[in-house]
């Protein structure tokens, strides 16, 4: 009876997390989704804990080391994700990804031991062989499991690592052909493993550290840019991964939520990697973003560029009839979102019409301005994706450029010789006006300079944004 009832957990559970991924593509029904989708997690939890009996009948009895674990990692938990701050997002999201990868693989390794002890009783009726043949599958399972989720622990921690500036991107000649040589070793030793030697622990042993070599060398080159890309595909690995452990444990709501993560993953790699014109290829070999936003930018001789002060700015605006807000990494710096959307309201009560252009990859995570502006309660028919933004701009009187720089960038559309060449860009000059927010000339990630800033269109509004803002609600009061 409890068998069926978890498995009917176990269904309803995999409903919530297909439900609760197609409502995190949208802004408004995400956080619902996150919760649906969690609650099913916690059902699927409470039911393995409870209802789950062995082949014999049995059931759980290590209630203590459960329940700790669970306390442990809900209190840890809880407490990063209300600490973190949402610039500092992906370096989280990285680290918990790590430890999916390392929870992956310990499953590996608890159930080969598990496996070495069986075979090894029957090592001694010298029934071995047969319990080598029946088993070649779960070996095989278990090998991948170790790989996968070792490489996405070590991966993820590099990652986090570069994120918090406390790793440096590091390549040498050659380095691609040594990460091939470990990759090749493991490969052939993995064979070995399961179909000559699935006794020896020492080649399960060598198979794990190569694995977490591997994951050590595979991100260490990537450029700081990149690194949400590799985050997102190591995030797939761990799904990859944790499917396996769903499989070892014949646990069907494992398997699919590893599944759904490993697929969800791979999908979000190739959108970002679409969103800014790369290919996964050059994200892994390349260097975009890391080197030259690591060295701060090369800034070249621009020409001259015009500055406008904040009463000119507001006065500008207030008498304009649309205006195109374009919000970037230094909004979300500078905590201004809700400035910025009471600015939207006091112009809409003067009868202008205020709009947002989101690009894919503006600030430093996938949908991070869509994040902040729904913080600000801002309404999501008030924001148009990249395509419908340039068509939106010809009709705009003012575009506010508010802390965003390489994703309105026009050497993108024509500098082969830039590392932006071909993301597709929010064309902002098709406006009549456009006001550029930021502190200084200074380069955005991609560390080059930005030939809009000394377009004749364009003016240049210095200062932090939520300084800038508040001013500029003040002066658009008095209007
Ligand atoms: P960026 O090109 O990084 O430019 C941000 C600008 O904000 C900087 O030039 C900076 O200039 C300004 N700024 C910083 N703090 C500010 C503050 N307090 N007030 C006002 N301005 C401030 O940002 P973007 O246009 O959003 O482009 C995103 C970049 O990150 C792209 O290159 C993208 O490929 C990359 N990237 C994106 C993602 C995702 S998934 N979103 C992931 C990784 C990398 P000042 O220093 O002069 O103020």
């Amino acid at each position: 009876m409890q068998s069926e009832i978890l498995a009917i957990i176990y269904l309803l559970a995999s409903v919530t997390f297909i439900v609760g991924l197609k409502m995190l593509s949208s802004p408004a029904t995400a956080r619902k989704g996150n919760l649906i989708a969690a609650g099913g997690m916690v059902t699927a939890i409470a039911g393995t804990i409870f209802l789950y009996r062995d082949e014999e009948g049995n059931a759980l009895h290590n209630y203590g080391w459960i329940f700790g674990g669970l306390l442990i990692g809900s209190v840890i938990g809880v407490l990063a994700a209300k600490k973190v701050k949402m610039t500092a997002m992906p370096e989280m999201v990285s680290l918990f990804n790590g430890m999916g990868g390392a929870c992956a693989a310990l499953i590996s390794i608890s159930e080969y031991l598990d496996w070495h002890l069986v075979a090894q009783f029957a090592l001694i009726d010298e029934s071995w062989q047969s319990v080598v043949v029946s088993h070649r599958a779960t070996l095989l399972v278990i090998i991948l499991g170790c790989f996968i989720g070792s490489v996405s622990f070590a991966g993820s921690v590099v990652a986090w690592g570069k994120l918090k500036s406390k790793i440096k991107d590091y390549s040498f000649k050659g380095q691609h052909f040594l990460n091939l040589g470990v990759l090749l070793i493991i490969m052939v030793a993995s064979l070995l493993f399961v179909f000559i030697m699935p006794l020896n622990a020492y080649l399960f042993l060598l198979i794990f550290v190569a694995a977490l070599i591997y994951g050590i060398l595979f991100v260490l080159p990537i450029g700081g840019a990149d690194m949400p890309v590799v985050i997102s595909l190591l995030n797939s690995f761990t799904g990859v991964a944790a499917a396996c452990g769903g499989f070892l444990y014949n646990n069907k709501v494992m398997l699919t939520g590893g599944i759904l993560v490993g697929a969800a993953g791979t999908l979000l790699t190739i959108l970002m990697c679409r969103a800014m014109n790369r290919s996964l290829r050059n994200v892994l070999i390349g260097s975009f973003g890391g080197t030259a936003s690591a060295a701060g930018g090369q800034q070249q001789a621009g020409g001259s560029y015009k500055e406008i002060n904040i009463t000119d700015a507001a006065m500008v605006m207030g008498y304009a009839h649309k205006i195109i807000v374009v919000p970037g990494y230094g909004l979300a710096v500078a905590q201004a979102q809700h400035v910025c959307q009471e600015l939207e309201e006091l112009l809409e009560e003067k009868g202008v019409e205020v709009k947002y252009a989101i690009h894919p990859v503006a600030g430093r995570m996938p949908g991070h301005m869509n994040v902040l502006l729904a913080e600000a309660d801002v309404p999501y028919d008030k924001l148009l994706e990249m395509e419908q933004a340039n068509e939106e701009f010809k009709s705009a009187d003012v575009v506010l450029v508010l802390g965003a720089n390489d994703v309105v960038n026009p050497a993108a559309k024509h500098d082969k010789t830039s590392p932006i060449y071909g993301m597709p860009i929010l064309e902002v000059e098709d406006a009549k006006l456009v006001i550029v927010n930021k502190r200084s000339m200074k380069p955005g990630y991609a560390g080059i300079e930005n030939e809009l800033f000394f377009k004749p269109k364009t003016s240049m509004l210095f200062g932090d944004a939520k300084g800038v803002l508040q001013k500029l609600v003040t002066e658009v009061k008095s209007l």
